[in-house]
């Protein structure tokens, strides 16, 4: 194995466990009241899960020279949130008026381990969890982009158009245009997140969202294959969610084989982005790979 894929995997390590402690200490105990509530959120967030937001804004914000001797929290301030809102949004997108999903992470959904109204309450908890630890790191900015990551134009916006497209035939540019917001959005968002605390030029923030949103709709195709053709263990989740809830995916509208090509394109115009020939450029080309190769 290349010494970058070793270096590369050894980082996706140390950033997961890395967001554990951090969600650990961050996050409510379930103690404390309301309990129930506390133990939900907890139940959710710490049940596992690649933790790939937080590890692409901590790359972001190392390749643009954050600091992280004087300066470390405002990044683990915001790896805590970018992950807690990822996973209210998995929390919702599971409930039985969305996908209706009883697998999540390995285990019983949120709502089946609890009931409906906890799993509600713990996705909105969690949302709120998330901005206030993001208004902790002092960056109106970075509040700013969460915010529009997940809103109505990102990700909340995509998931409605999600749900209105079940069942209806969508040309490329539509589902191109779902998955942008309800994943890539948010994925764009943690890297840009990620350069805007490290104090980032415009120029460098310009392309690395470039770069960004290449993997964010690569990252929802893969999910759509992965939903075909993955391997429920190793996901976590049971495969064949869309085409149960008979939703228009990436696959569904142009074709498995068109779809693995349009993946593999958008992972190379990801790396071509990030093409300065220096060492730093290595682990946000390996965690650009990682998306386009990842089995779960
Ligand atoms: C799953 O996200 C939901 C999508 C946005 C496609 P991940 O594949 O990142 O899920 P975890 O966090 O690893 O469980
Ligand atoms: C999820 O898309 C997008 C969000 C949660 C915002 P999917 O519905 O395809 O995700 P999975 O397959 O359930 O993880
Ligand atoms: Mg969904
Ligand atoms: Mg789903
Ligand atoms: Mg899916």
């Amino acid at each position: 194995m290349p010494v970058d894929a070793i270096e590369g995997q050894l980082y996706l390590e140390y950033t997961r466990r890395l967001t554990e402690d951090l969600l650990d200490k961050y996050l409510p105990s379930d103690t404390v009241p309301p309990q129930r509530l506390h133990a939900a959120m907890r139940y959710s967030v710490m049940a596992g899960g690649k933790r790939l937001r937080p590890a692409l804004a901590f790359a972001v914000y190392k390749y643009c020279n954050g600091d992280v001797v004087n300066n470390i929290e405002i990044i683990h301030l915001a790896m805590a949130a970018l992950e807690m809102v990822h996973t209210y949004s998995l929390i919702h997108d599971d409930l039985p008026c969305m996908d209706d999903d009883d697998l999540r992470r390995g285990r019983p959904t949120c709502h089946k381990q609890f009931d409906e109204a906890v799993a509600v309450l713990a996705g909105d908890a969690l949302h709120v969890v998330a901005f206030e630890l993001m208004a902790k790191t002092g960056s109106i900015r970075a509040v700013m982009e969460l915010a529009e990551a997940i809103g109505t134009s990102g990700m909340l916006g995509g998931q409605m158009a999600d749900v209105e497209a079940e069942g209806q035939a969508v040309t490329r540019d539509e589902i191109v245009s779902i998955h942008k917001r309800k994943t890539g959005a948010l994925i764009r968002g943690a890297v840009r997140i990620g350069a805007i605390l490290a104090g980032a030029s415009e120029a460098l923030l310009s392309r690395l969202t470039e770069y960004g949103e290449k993997i964010g709709l690569a990252f929802q195709i893969i999910d759509d294959i992965l939903d075909i053709e993955g391997d429920q263990k190793l996901l976590g989740k049971k495969i064949g969610s869309d085409s149960k809830n008979q939703k228009a995916t990436y696959p569904g509208t142009v074709g498995l084989e068109m779809a693995r090509r349009d993946a593999a394109r958008l992972i190379d115009e990801a790396l071509a982005v990030i093409n300065n020939n220096k060492e730093e450029d290595n682990l946000l080309k390996y965690l650009a790979r990682f998306i386009g190769q990842r089995e779960k």
